[in-house]
């Protein structure tokens, strides 16, 4: 049987990374996967991590299985960061959410309990959107439509190319929209237009699922969940997959969550029961560790207000890497109008690289950056700066 399969292609983000790996030069850089660097290019473990670890091993006695949906102050400390401390969602039971083993967890959780339980629901996702959401949903045998989303004559968001497309959604169709820092694109609606947005999500009936991978990173904790707040208001009911890959630095301990939001507690207890089963068909029960730091970190005082100093030296050094680039080009002879990437948001920036460019950069110069365009802003150091605004300056 297996003998009939040909090769699949290289995941375009993370097939980035073993290409990067392989490759010799020692001046290679790797703008391709959303990782966090410093200063120095490392991705250290951040102190209120590290310290929240410290204590989970000194306490911890058992290797235990986790309940199917995970540890319930794990729920309660997910929601209480996305929706804000003594929210109604939360003290009136209307969400619910379930550990899962990253955001794709979480987004692969979503699509099959919509899949089993609203067959003919399809996804819309933005276009261009996250390389690996269309293949989640379609997977689980989701059909996939998009919607336009970025204005390549403003490099800003096209919000009324994207309502008319929504507008011709049929009601019970699902929106998956990004909370923040959209990717690839950097560009988020601002809070008048995702008002606007939460209310043609609701006029229309549609369920958002919101893609929240990136809190704290855009302009702040509580800042980059006013869009989810907005939906809030307006939905009866909604999921959220959260990730804590970015901004607890837990890339590989796969901590996240999905949230669902129902009009009634009731509705929403019966909904994590079809999770459930959902989750324990897919990977039986979460793992646990990643998520126990999380809980701990933001379950104490101290810990919370040294994470929340790291996400915001996390988000200023980005903004910092956005001018220092947009600046280097301009020092490097660049004509080319780059000055919308301090505008844009989060880790990444659609940088208008074409396929020829992106490909001529990683030939002749080992920079590595995802085919779309998309470069990771958050890998961009003082060191690497010159080489790359170079390079980027003769592709050109
Ligand atoms: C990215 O977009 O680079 C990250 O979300 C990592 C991934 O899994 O693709």
């Amino acid at each position: 049987m297996f003998e009939q399969l040909t090769m699949a292609p290289p995941d375009p983000i993370l097939g980035l990374t073993e290409a990067f790996k392989k490759d010799p030069n020692p001046h290679k850089i790797n703008l391709g996967v959303g990782v966090y660097k410093d200063e120095k290019g490392d991705t250290p473990i951040l102190k209120s991590v590290a310290q929240a670890r410290q204590r989970i091993l000194a306490g911890e006695t058992t290797k235990n299985y986790l309940a199917i949906d995970g540890s319930p102050e794990y729920s309660r400390a997910v929601q209480e960061l996305l929706f804000g401390p003594g929210h109604p969602l939360q003290s009136s039971g209307r969400a619910v959410a379930v550990q899962a083993p990253g955001g794709t967890g979480a987004l692969r959780v979503a699509a099959d309990f919509l899949h089993q339980h609203f067959p003919g629901a399809r996804v819309w996702i933005s276009e261009p959107t996250w390389a690996n959401h269309a293949q989640i949903f379609r997977l689980a045998g989701i059909q996939v439509q998009t919607y336009p989303y970025f204005d390549t004559h403003t490099n800003g968001l096209g919000l009324e190319a994207m309502c008319q497309a929504l507008d011709s959604a049929p009601a019970g169709d699902v929106v998956l929209l990004h909370g923040c820092c959209h990717n690839p694109t950097g560009v988020d609606p601002e809070p008048e237009q995702w008002r606007r947005l939460a209310e043609l999500v609701a006029a229309r009936r549609l369920l958002p699922l919101v893609d929240f991978a990136y809190q704290g990173l855009g302009r702040g904790l509580r800042e980059d969940a006013e869009g989810l707040l907005s939906l809030c208001a307006t939905a009866p009911e909604l999921l959220v997959a959260s990730s804590f890959s970015k901004n607890f630095g837990l890339y590989n301990e796969r901590a996240g969550a999905l949230t669902l939001v129902a009009p009634a507690a009731e509705a929403a207890l019966q909904a994590l029961s079809h999770l459930k089963i959902c989750i324990r068909a897919n990977y039986s029960n979460p793992p646990a560790h990643g998520a126990a730091i999380i809980t701990a970190v933001l379950q104490d005082t101290q810990l919370r207000r040294e994470w929340e100093g790291e996400v915001q030296a996390m988000r200023q050094r980005i903004a910092q890497m956005r001018s220092l680039f947009v600046e280097t080009l301009r020092q490097k002879g660049v004509k080319r109008d780059f000055s919308f990437i301090e505008r844009q948001r989060g880790m990444f920036s659609f940088s208008g690289l074409n396929k020829e460019q992106v490909e001529a950069l990683r030939q002749r110069h080992a920079i590595y950056i995802v085919g779309g365009g998309r470069i990771n802003v958050a890998g961009m150091t003082r060191q690497n700066m010159e080489a790359l605004c170079s390079a980027i300056a003769q592709v050109l």
